[in-house]
Formats: structure tokens, sequence, C-alpha cells
């Protein structure tokens, strides 16, 4: 299992203050020495973290390859067109959201995703696109062209953030969760059904599986256990941790519970 580590949030740091540090850039390093296989940024229309000066020292300095989230928007598409990330991952994109809340509407979109992503193989850039967890949306995304699919998994770490923790219920986005333990436990399992079943579609198609969102040391482990994911994007949670111990140990740690081990129970449990 291979691990993007998003650094987005080392921007967001920086932007609280709106001056130079702590600086994105940085944060590539440490994760190369650390053991991390890609770094992940997302350059959103509003620049409310990364900047586009980030995404050009990243993808010109970074021993790491760049996976770059973006929206549909030809302004975006121009300028990713011309730095060539070695991936870019479209994903849709409100202004007002606090992080990216659910996968791409392939069905709404399909002309201009098809026409985006040929743009992008014409410039020779590997693509992927983040989508909710269905069988449908796996066999859209092969047709409409992309080489990967990362699925969503914000829902099951929702349902898993409130079974396993008393949280308020006036938090964003969670109140529909706010079910009784029975009903949490299996929409959580249907949501691990419906993750396996989508990662084993794009297998079949031919397409290479990613899961992120929400995904932390807590939650990780029945993700790991779908074989056909084979690479994670994670962030907040290991920006969160490296608060405390610092980010090259926050990614080791989430590095090992990546790897499917004998230590690493692989096979279903939540
Ligand atoms: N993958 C994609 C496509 C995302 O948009 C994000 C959030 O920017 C992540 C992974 C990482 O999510 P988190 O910060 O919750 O780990």
């Amino acid at each position: 299992m291979r691990l993007g580590v998003n650094v987005d949030h080392i921007a967001t740091l920086r932007e609280a203050r709106a001056i130079n540090e702590p600086n994105p850039l940085e944060a590539v390093f440490v994760a190369k020495n650390a053991g991390a296989h890609q770094i992940t940024i997302h350059l959103r229309e509003d620049r409310r973290h990364i900047h586009d000066s980030d995404v050009r020292s990243i993808i010109a300095q970074s021993p790491l390859p760049v996976n770059v989230e973006c929206a549909l928007t030809e302004s975006i598409t121009e300028i990713l067109c011309a730095l060539t990330p070695h991936r870019i991952t479209l994903v849709p994109e409100k202004r007002q959201e606090v992080t990216t809340e659910g996968g791409l509407d392939l069905k709404a979109h399909q002309d201009s995703i098809a026409r985006t992503l040929s743009r992008y193989h014409a410039h020779g850039i590997h693509t992927a696109l983040f989508i909710d967890p269905s069988v449908e949306n796996v066999t859209l995304a092969k047709e409409l062209g992309a080489h990967c699919v990362e699925l969503h998994t914000g829902k099951y770490a929702n349902l898993h953030l409130m079974r396993s923790s008393n949280l308020p219920k006036t938090h964003h986005s969670l109140s529909e969760f706010a079910l009784p333990a029975s009903e949490l436990e299996s929409l959580l399992d249907s949501e691990l059904t419906l993750l396996a079943n989508s990662a084993k579609t794009a297998r079949e198609v031919g397409l290479e599986c990613f899961a992120g969102h929400g995904l932390n040391y807590q939650n990780i482990a029945p993700i790991r256990a779908i074989d056909e994911i084979s690479e994670l994007n994670i962030g907040h949670s290991i920006i969160a941790r490296a608060v405390f111990v610092g980010l090259e140990r926050a990614i080791a740690d989430m590095l090992t519970l990546c790897r499917r081990t004998p230590q690493n129970p692989h096979h279903r449990q939540t």
C-alpha cells in the first residue's frame, strides 16, 4: 500500500499568519525521509492554502511524485498542463465547504471531464477521478478515460467517528449520523462493502484504485484490508499528529499502519 501525504495543512498554518512559514516544500523532504511514496497537494480555486508558487516549487524540487488535486476549471487546467505534475486528481469544489465533501458528479459533468482528461493526457499526465464509491461511478470513470479512481472515504470515516466518539451532534456535516449504535454499525458495514465492491470493479475494468478523505490512525485497518486499493492519500490526521510528535514520526507511524503484514491484520474488521 502506497502512502500519499497531503501537505495542504502546512500551508493552512502558514496562511493563519499570512507570512512565509511553515513552508509546505520543507514537508516534502521530511516525507521522503520518513518513507512516504508521494506528495499530494490541492490547488483550490480560492487558494486558501496551497498557492501557485507552492505547486511550482514542489513540482520542481520534490524527490517524490506529486499528485495535484484540482477542480475542473479552465484556468486551473491551463496552469497544471504547463507544470506537468506526475498526477492530476480531479475533485469537486465548493467555495464554502470546509473540505472536499463528496466525490465528482460524473454523470452531470461527463463531457467536461472527458475533455479535461484528454488535455492532461496530451501532456503526459497520469489522471485520477475522486468519486463516491459505487460500481456505476467506477465504470463511468473508465468510460471517460481516467487512468485511476480515488474512492471518497469521508462517509466511512464519519460513521467510524460517530461510533467511536461522543462528538458534539452539531459538528458540521455529521449530524445525520447521530443514530443508534446498531444502525451505525450496519451503515458502516454497508459503506465498507460498497468501498470493497467499487475497488474490485476498478481492478476488473483495469483502473488503479486509491482511497482517501478522513482516514486516520484509528480507522485505517478496514481500508487496508481491501486488497484492490493500492494507495491512500492522507492529510489532516497526519498533520494533526505531527503537531505533537513531529512530521517525520507522524508519517512513519502512518506508514507502519499502511503495511500489509502479519502484525497488521489483513482481514475485514472494524
Ligand atoms: N484525497 C482527496 C482527493 C482529497 O480531496 C483530500 C482532502 O484534501 C484527501 C485525500 C485527504 O483528506 P484528509 O485531509 O481528510 O486526510
